[in-house]
């Protein structure tokens, strides 16, 4: 409710009740009217410019100053045991103390993402599609840690494979009806595969043709369309299709966006749609397209049919990656300054990223770094006579050589002192390094590019466990073991056979283990 409507509201009340002195009182200590603004979510405001949401979803906060409800599910591996995660107040922020405890010594994934718009427009694990079986892997309820105000909070970590859809929607556009729809997301994690998306697609998992989908597109693929720069780009998937602009392909006004937190915006109306986007941490939209449907057969009119995906593609292309913190769609073209008003809202929010930290990684520590992925849960990472890098078992009854190979002495990134690098305990001055993106270890040659291949950035471990290392000169490669040999790989980018998305996030999170040596 806007402050100054309850305001109206609670004079009336008042006055009704004879209590004008209480509400004086209220007024002058100006203090009702400012709790009452600072609880208006986006969809109070979306509400107010008559374009009201109906679909709202996030795993981090409250939507509207009114929502005390769940807003996602978990299920923990220990017991298959379910639990919704709610707001530690009215209108406020994810509880992930209640998920960190519910977790606590297992792994969780996120099963259910709510709708807080009261139409039932809830998320879940997305079935199979034409273009790729089913049903689709769940995000790692841990791998997208921030801070949302302060507060401890998940996103959504979508590796390529990972999926959410609603086919059964209720108060979405359908056919050529307005929407509009906006995505929080991280945008340093994207893919180049088709297609992370969140919005309108086909209800029935199926490429149903042209002007059948109408979602926002992230990422660098530029299989349909790109704009300035190598990317990411926001675009639309509008079916067949990923439109950065009028044409098809190129379009000039859609420039590369890459802030760490990130607002997407599509919207669409009978022959007029729009990308807009922004920093989620400050500033203004810009709108890198407005006008008439793409100059190509089939998008005008527009054939909606109103299901929501998340992660995918309309006919569940699960080639791509992404991290969602919240997102909704309405019902209705939502005026610019209507989303000006959820842009102000957003950035006061204030999303920022988590700090990772381990007491077992600290510049000093000796540490031995224990794959994750179920071959080989025995697997360290260690370096070999010919200065290659692998994984093997380690036991304790192992050489004193093979033990002192798989053990590194944590330094402070070379490149970044806010990341890591990694000495050899056996060849003190060799540091863990890629080269042609296969891990090595070398003597440091003193130049730039050796000190940042020699950097790795932690993160939350992609898979729910351990941690993950980010290549610090390639933010989408991470620390990887592929056939057993180490490597900086992408999640199916990049191109070399060690960056198969298969078991990607699972072989890029480590877990920290006793130095061997
Ligand atoms: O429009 C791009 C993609 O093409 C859609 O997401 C998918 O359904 C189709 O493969
Ligand atoms: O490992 C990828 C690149 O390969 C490194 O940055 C560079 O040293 C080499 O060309």
């Amino acid at each position: 409710m806007a402050a100054q409507t309850w305001l109206r509201r609670a004079r009336r009340a008042l006055l009704a009740t004879g209590t004008t002195a209480v509400l004086t009182a209220a007024l002058i200590a100006g203090t009702e009217t400012a709790s009452q603004a600072a609880t208006q979510g986006p969809c109070d405001l979306y509400a107010s410019g008559g374009t009201p949401c109906v679909a709202a979803h996030s795993t981090t906060r409250a939507l509207y100053g009114g929502y005390g409800g769940a807003l996602y599910q978990v299920r923990r591996a220990s017991d298959g045991a379910t639990k919704d995660i709610g707001v530690l107040s009215t209108g406020g922020y994810a509880n992930a103390a209640a998920q960190d405890a519910f977790c606590s010594a297992t792994t969780c994934v996120i099963t259910v993402i709510y709708d807080q718009s009261g139409k039932g427009n809830h998320l879940t694990q997305a079935p199979a599609g034409g273009a790729a079986p089913g049903p689709d892997n769940l995000a790692p309820a841990t791998a997208a840690p921030v801070t949302v105000a302060g507060h401890k909070a998940y996103g959504v970590y979508v590796a390529a494979g990972t999926g959410y859809r609603n086919n059964h929607t209720n108060g979405i556009a359908t056919g050529d009806q307005p929407e509009g729809m906006y995505a929080i997301l991280d945008g340093t994690h994207f893919g180049g595969g088709c297609c992370f998306d969140y919005g309108n697609a086909e209800t029935n998992n199926l490429d149903t043709g042209n002007g059948h989908m109408e979602a926002i597109y992230f990422g660098d693929s530029t299989i349909w369309g790109s704009g300035t720069g190598k990317g990411p780009w926001v675009m639309a998937d509008l079916e067949n299709g990923l439109f950065s602009g009028v044409n098809a392909g190129y379009n000039a006004n859609d420039p590369s966006v890459s802030h760490r937190f990130l607002t997407a915006i599509v919207k669409g109306a009978p022959n007029l749609w729009a990308i807009k986007a922004g920093n989620a941490q400050s500033g203004a939209l810009s709108t890198y397209y407005s006008g008439p449907r793409p100059n190509v057969p089939g998008y005008n009119p527009m054939h909606k049919e109103g299901a929501i995906i998340l992660g995918i593609g309309g006919d569940n292309s699960k080639s791509s990656s992404g991290t969602f913190y919240e997102g909704v769609m309405t019902s209705g073209y939502p005026s610019d300054a209507t989303e000006n008003a959820v842009q102000a809202n957003i950035t006061a929010a204030n999303y920022r990223a988590a700090n990772i930290t381990s007491s077992a990684l600290t510049p000093g520590a000796r540490v031995s770094l224990k794959a994750t992925t179920a071959c080989c849960t025995a697997d360290y990472l260690r370096h070999n006579a010919d200065a290659t890098v692998a994984i093997s078992p380690i036991t304790s009854g192992s050489s004193a050589a093979d033990k002192s190979d798989a053990t590194w002495i944590v330094r402070a990134g070379l490149a970044n002192s806010s990341c890591l690098s990694f000495e050899s305990a056996a060849a003190p001055g060799q540091y863990l390094r890629h080269y042609g993106f296969q891990l090595h270890t070398a003597a440091s040659d003193g130049t730039a590019l050796f000190n940042q291949d020699a950097t790795f950035c932690l993160q939350a471990g992609h898979s729910g466990q351990g941690f993950s290392f980010q290549s610090s000169n390639y933010p989408n490669r991470f620390l990887r073991h592929y056939a057993y040999t180490g490597y900086v790989a992408g999640d199916g980018v990049g191109g070399n056979t060690w960056d198969s998305d298969a078991s990607w996030s699972e072989d890029t999170s480590w877990l920290t283990a006793q130095p061997w040596a």
